[in-house]
């Protein structure tokens, strides 16, 4: 049994609209196997559970760990490449730097330096867009379950338009598709996700081979990409024929509770009705919105229609792998909007912890620090005089500590990271390094 000692920060509200932000400093968080079995003071975890270690956490704050529902594997050496249209994005710097994860050397490296990036990040549950090589899996998911991080991801399908290296057939699809659930879909803290690329790299026959492997495997989820860029938009309405580009997916049976969509920065009022009614949730990815010059996302009319948002940091279009950042982006966002939605410190940290592990159905486990719930945590403790340490010690309160955490808050900021009580930064990371 372990008792932390901290100013602990969560937002344990049902939504992003209503949080409710519990933020006190003095707070003793006890934990045994890896879950939340006491949240008191420290005199009375002193008396209650007298044969305890102590951790004091109590400079800097404590946060759920961050849940990240977008964010691409193969993407972590291409981060940086902002201004250009997604489109030409792809072709000139993700596309090619995928292709080179056909080496699984290669792939087991970069694995390596997206794993370590999340975890460093604060981030302890993550919806991976995968790579497009079933090699490149093999790597990916034994790395990921030595990180001991909370990863659904899968390998990644199209069938045209992509460079002809990147693409498979349907058939061969369902096989690895199938072959890589069956192994990794419920192993420890692994789920797979069946990924069509996107509706323009993936056409009728692989959308209905992703439906396959939805039927052939109990319970994987399903996640693409959605009305993201104008042009793309265009492309997927004329070359599908549907009114809205959901309806590409909807139509193979792919828009589900279980489902996660990227973007939605151009939806038809038609496409936030059927995401609402599916319970289909859209990973918002500020930061990538703004560096491919997709959009300001609609956010107003998303949380208007009832439609479960949460975050992703789409690296490695987005600018890192901090969910922190992609908050205040978020806010800056909104604001920039003639009609955006307004956002406290409060609904960015819901967005940032418990509204992504709604979105992917862990909500009983993670997202907030409630007595029940694993210890998934990051610790921020800036270094000291850093401005965000200036910002902390001249906050107000502890809702006020928040909103400097999420202005100022980095990866240099996190000083550790736990999964289920388990450290997953330090101590992983060297396991990860000699791996
Ligand atoms: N649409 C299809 N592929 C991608 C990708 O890798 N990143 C983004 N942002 N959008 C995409
Ligand atoms: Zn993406």
């Amino acid at each position: 049994m372990t008792v932390y000692l901290a100013t602990v920060l969560d937002t344990p509200g049902e939504t992003m609209l209503e949080p409710r932000l519990r933020a006190a400093s003095g707070i003793a968080l006890v934990v045994e196997d890896g879950t939340v079995v006491a949240r008191t003071d420290r005199a009375d975890a002193r008396t209650r559970f007298p044969d305890h270690d102590v951790v004091d956490l109590t400079e800097g704050v404590l946060l759920p760990g961050l849940v990240d529902t977008h964010v691409h594997y193969p993407q972590v050496r291409v981060v940086g490449g902002v201004g250009l249209p997604l489109l030409d994005w792809l072709r000139e710097r993700a596309l090619p730097e995928e292709a080179r994860l056909a080496e699984p050397g290669y792939a087991a490296r970069v694995a390596t330096e997206f794993l370590t990036g999340l975890a460093g990040a604060g981030t302890t549950t993550a919806l991976v867009f995968g790579s497009h090589f079933a090699g490149a899996m093999d790597q990916f998911f034994p790395a990921a379950a030595a990180s001991g991080l909370r990863i659904t991801a899968g390998l990644v399908l199209s069938d045209v338009t992509l460079p002809e290296e990147l693409l498979t057939t349907p058939q061969r699809a369902v096989e690895e598709s199938v072959a890589l659930a069956t192994r990794w879909h419920g192993s420890g803290r692994l789920r797979y996700a069946v990924t069509p690329r996107f509706a323009l790299s993936a056409g009728e026959a692989m959308l209905d081979a992703c439906a396959a492997v939805v039927d052939a495997v109990d319970g994987v989820w399903v996640t693409s990409h959605l009305n993201e860029n104008r042009d793309e938009v265009a492309q997927v309405r004329e070359l599908f024929g549907v009114p809205g580009y959901l309806d590409a997916y909807d139509r193979h049976g792919l828009v589900t509770r279980r489902s996660v969509w990227a973007h939605d920065v151009h939806p038809t009022a038609a496409e936030l009705a059927r995401l609402a009614e599916t319970g289909t949730a859209v990973a918002h990815c500020p930061t990538s919105n703004a560096a491919l010059g997709s959009g300001i996302f609609p956010m107003r009319d998303h949380l208007a229609a009832g439609v479960s948002l949460a975050l992703g940091s789409d690296v490695g279009a987005g600018t890192g792998f901090c969910l922190l950042k992609e908050a205040l982006q978020a806010c800056l966002l909104q604001h920039l909007h003639p009609e955006g939605a307004e956002l406290g410190p409060a609904a960015l940290l819901h967005l940032a912890t418990r509204s992504g592990a709604q979105a992917l159905g862990l909500a009983d486990t993670v997202g907030d620090l409630s007595v029940g719930k694993a210890f998934d945590a990051v610790w921020v403790r800036p270094a000291r005089d850093s401005t965000l340490d200036v910002a902390l010690r001249h906050a107000a309160d502890p809702a006020d500590a928040l909103a400097r955490t999420i202005t100022l808050g980095g990866p240099a900021d996190v000083a550790r990271t736990w999964v289920a009580g388990e450290a997953v930064t330090a101590s992983r990371r060297t396991e990860l390094e000699n791996a």
